[in-house]
């Protein structure tokens, strides 16, 4: 039996005391929160926060790291609590090389560790390899000294965490006897039960696999070790399983105490108290790394965890508040190996109980109406609750939807997930439709008991207390994640819609909540709301929280800002005096600025002032704010907007002497800021009025990018360069221009054929020529021509052609004077061959044109004619 019993803490410190005496550096653990890696949720793996290294992408700071990471899974989570083994939560010990030592060194120091450091018993020790690992075996078989009966071979020895590093792997396992089997004669390493445990993994990294699942082989072979902090203390502790351990049995004894249970007793209890001794640590660390509930991603994680917690307290008979109480157990395990817990503590104290009673407000409600359904899906013998009763549960009782589906399945029943998924869709919809295009709208309630004059808007406010906030037209004292509120702040340094200018956008930061600024805006009194989605968390009345306005987009909104006041000034300069401001709309990407003017702008004068301003820009004129009087203002010259209300105090915005505009808006301080000034359209918008809208910034730098691409596209095209463009054009155009004559040359030709074939089909009709047909032409004009040389080629007689264009049928008819003289009427025997086509049409006696609309008729428009003309002769 071992003789070696070390706490969870030693274990962890002589662990990382033999990899830095193998000359690793010891880090300490990485957070939860991947950093630059959009494949993984939560870091799950010693081996995440180091893919870059592995790839060699980035260089370690030492090519051999040991850690103790703290590491989230929630694939296995059904099976936590059931086995001994499973966590969300757990600790994993490793030992990386990067491109420094490979399979050997693993396996010595991997083996020496278990059975020198921790004195285990080699005979309970078996290896596993992956099939064609023939290194591994020798180095385990003739090196180690492992006999090969306990070296097994299997497929599935390949270890990857999503895209990224990864290969096969060489794991070790516990034999931890007879006893704790199955019984199953088959039973052995690898059998689900908990007789053989897995302590050990050396992976050896050699490929990286990529998002569509190819492994390319790395330049450098790595090492990457997992070994599970709990699972070796369960067993260096003799414990049945991981629960019992000192890591985590302090939480089931204080949750025992808590609902007077006894833990060993009753499996159900115990499965239950596993469970929240296990949540109970993963919420702790998730919200110490700065993680809050919510229904998106990582939050939903935490919260399904920290909801499933508490349904498993309500099956202890423990319907009080008691999670949050569970956090001075957890940290006193965690103190050692996470100091920065134990200062979150009262941060994440807080985060618990607010989920926790949220979620306790709902549960009894939603587990009567699940219960109810699950009576009536026995009574009915059917086995799969509705999808929309397994949304409605969710969204207006707040149970995770693998909740459900969890108590569901204790119950030997299912979920219909599709219809909760359209469920999900439809509501997403509804509200969707029902925000409208642009904005939440929000009700204003009766503020009237505030000091609303007492709020200031600061540029370089960081942090502002919430005077008050409302939700749907009702103020409110609290609001907590999917809530869209409107919010006062006694300081902020968002500003607000108005002077044309658009309103800021951004982040409030509350003590635990996350809230996403949409819009920024003014009361009638002219003080700013904010209207903000809580996107995690929760937030309360009278806290204070951090301001992050979107500093980039504020940025580029005042450059655009002070280029409308050189606009403005340039205008008149090269316009002249009396252009005036009209409106404007200043937001981030670009500027518009209508203004008075009574003629068209020339383009010398859109040049004129396009490079006024950016003279303006490039002088680098310092840009000042000043506050006087209305009168004060109006003395020095200021320009005001017509028919706009002022106080008597004013802000008068100057530009060295540019440019004096009583303005509320947000301005560079040197006019260089603003980079450069481009006009991209010019336009009436009635009568006298004109618009002109302009970039600046990084808005003409995209604009000129776009404009060259533009050019490239068109230069690709043509096959040439774009500086060769216009030389192409204008080739290609005479080309064309050639081609034009030489179609026209051949048309000549054609219907020169055509005419020669004509004249061998004439009649005779009381000794007048006669030509009747049908004729190929690609237009009127083309079938006037064709009649034209006809004519001049009969000398005498009467002509009516006929042509298929664009699926109608074209008329020409015309008449010699001499077949004139002798009773011929073009007009009249065009407007009866037209109407047999079922068309019209008329004309002179000598030239006449119709159309009809039915092809298939043309021979009888051509008989038709024969007889009309026959009695024009006649007569
Ligand atoms: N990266 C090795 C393991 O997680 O087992």
């Amino acid at each position: 039996m071992r003789l070696l019993t070390l706490t969870g803490n030693e274990l962890r410190k002589k662990f990382l005391d033999f990899f830095a005496g193998k000359e690793h550096l010891v880090l300490p653990s990485y957070p939860l929160v991947p950093e630059n890696d959009p494949t993984l949720l939560l870091i799950g793996a010693g081996m995440a926060p180091f893919k870059a290294f592995f790839t060699g992408k980035v260089n370690p700071p030492k090519t051999r790291i040991s850690t103790c990471q703290k590491c989230v899974r929630t694939g296995d989570i059904e099976n936590v609590g059931r086995t001994a083994r499973h966590h969300t939560f757990f600790e994993m010990l490793g030992n990386f090389s990067f491109g420094d030592y490979f399979k050997r060194e693993a396996i010595f120091w991997g083996w020496e560790f278990l059975t020198k450091e921790l004195e285990m018993s080699p005979e309970r020790l078996w290896i596993t390899i992956h099939t064609e690992d023939d290194e591994a075996f020798d180095i385990w078989h003739k090196e180690v000294g492992i006999p090969a009966e306990r070296i097994i071979r299997m497929a599935d020895n390949f270890w990857e965490i999503g895209p990224g590093p990864c290969g096969p792997c060489s794991e070790l396992y516990y034999d931890l006897g007879e006893e704790r089997g199955c019984g199953s004669p088959d039973c052995a390493v690898g059998c689900d039960c908990d007789r053989y445990l897995e302590i050990w993994n050396l992976v050896f990294t050699q490929y990286d696999r990529d998002e569509d699942g190819n492994y390319t082989p790395l330049v450098k072979k790595n090492i990457d070790t997992g070994a599970g902090l709990e699972r070796i203390a369960s067993v260096l502790q003799n414990k049945p399983s991981n629960f019992e351990t000192d890591l985590l049995f302090p939480i089931i004894e204080h949750i025992c105490q808590v609902g007077s249970l006894q833990y060993g007793v009753n499996l159900k209890t115990d499965v239950s108290l596993k469970v929240i001794a296990d949540h109970a640590r993963s919420m702790a660390v998730m919200i110490g790394d700065g993680i809050l509930p919510s229904n998106e991603g990582r939050g939903y994680v935490l919260r399904r965890i920290l909801r499933r917690a508490v349904r498993h307290g309500r099956l202890l008979g423990i319907s009080n508040i008691f999670l949050a109480d569970t956090l001075d157990v957890v940290l006193k395990i965690f103190a050692e190996a996470f100091p920065e817990l134990v200062e979150k503590r009262s941060y994440i104290q807080q985060v618990i109980r607010q989920e926790e009673e949220r979620f306790q407000a709902t549960l009894a409600q939603g587990l009567e109406l699940l219960n109810r359904e699950v009576d009536e899906l026995k009574e009915a013998g059917k086995t799969v609750l509705e999808g929309k009763t397994a949304f409605k549960l969710y969204d207006t009782f707040g149970f995770p939807w693998e909740l459900t589906l969890e108590i569901l399945e204790e119950q030997q029943l299912a979920m219909d997930k599709e219809g909760f998924d359209a469920a999900m869709r439809e509501q997403r919809e509804r509200a969707r439709a029902a925000r409208g295009e642009a904005e939440i709208q929000v009700a204003i309630p009766d503020l009237s008991s505030l000091a609303l004059s007492e709020c200031s808007y600061e540029e370089t406010a960081t942090r502002g207390s919430i005077l008050a906030m409302w939700k749907d037209g009702a103020l409110c004292n609290a609001a907590t994640d999917g809530d869209e509120i409107a919010i006062i702040l006694d300081k902020t340094s968002f500003y607000a819609e108005g002077g044309g200018q658009v309103g800021d956008i951004g982040q409030l930061l509350a003590e635990i909540g996350r809230l996403e600024v949409i819009q920024t805006k003014k009361l009638p009194d002219g003080s700013s709301y904010h209207i903000a989605k809580v996107e995690e968390g929760s937030v309360k009345l009278g806290e204070t929280v951090t301001l992050r306005p979107n500093l980039a987009r504020k940025a580029a909104t005042a450059r655009n800002h002070t280029a409308t006041h050189l606009l403005h000034a340039a205008l008149k300069k090269v316009l002249g005096s009396h252009v005036n401001q009209a409106g404007s709309l200043v937001g981030p990407e670009r500027l518009r600025f209508d203004f008075s003017h009574f003629s068209a702008i020339t383009a010398d004068e859109l040049r004129a002032i396009e490079n006024a301003v950016n003279a303006e820009i490039l002088a680098a004129t310092p840009t000042g704010i000043l506050e006087t009087t209305q009168s004060a203002a109006k003395e020095m010259g200021a320009m005001a907007l017509f028919g706009e209300k002022y106080g008597e105090t004013v802000r008068v915005v100057v530009i060295g002497d540019v440019s004096k505009e009583l303005c509320g808006g947000t301005h560079v301080k040197n006019t260089a800021e603003i980079g450069n000034f481009k006009i991209v359209a010019e336009s009436s918008v009635g009568s006298g009025l004109r618009r002109i809208e302009a970039f600046t910034g990084f808005g003409t730098l995209q604009y000129m990018q776009g404009q060259e691409d533009l050019l490239e596209q068109a230069a690709q095209l043509l096959k040439t360069r774009p500086s060769e463009l216009n030389a192409k054009i204008s080739a290609l155009f005479e080309k064309n221009r050639e081609l034009e004559q030489q179609i026209k040359q051949l048309e000549q030709k054609l219907a020169k054929g055509e005419v020669d074939e004509l004249l061998q089909k004439s009649r005779t009709l009381q000794g007048l020529p006669v030509v009747l047909g049908q004729v190929a032409a690609t237009d009127a004009d083309h079938l006037r021509d064709i009649a034209d040389l006809l004519k001049a080629k009969m000398g005498e007689g009467f002509l009516l052609l006929a042509a298929v264009i664009d699926d109608k049928v074209n008329f020409v008819a015309m008449a010699t004077p001499s077949a004139i003289a002798k009773g011929a009427h073009a007009g009249k025997v065009i407007k009866e061959a037209a109407k047999a086509a079922g068309g019209g049409g008329g004309g002179k006696p000598e030239m006449a044109q119709a159309g009809g609309k039915d092809p298939s008729q043309i021979s009888a428009s051509l008989a038709a004619a024969w007889t009309t003309l026959e009695i024009c002769l006649r007569d």
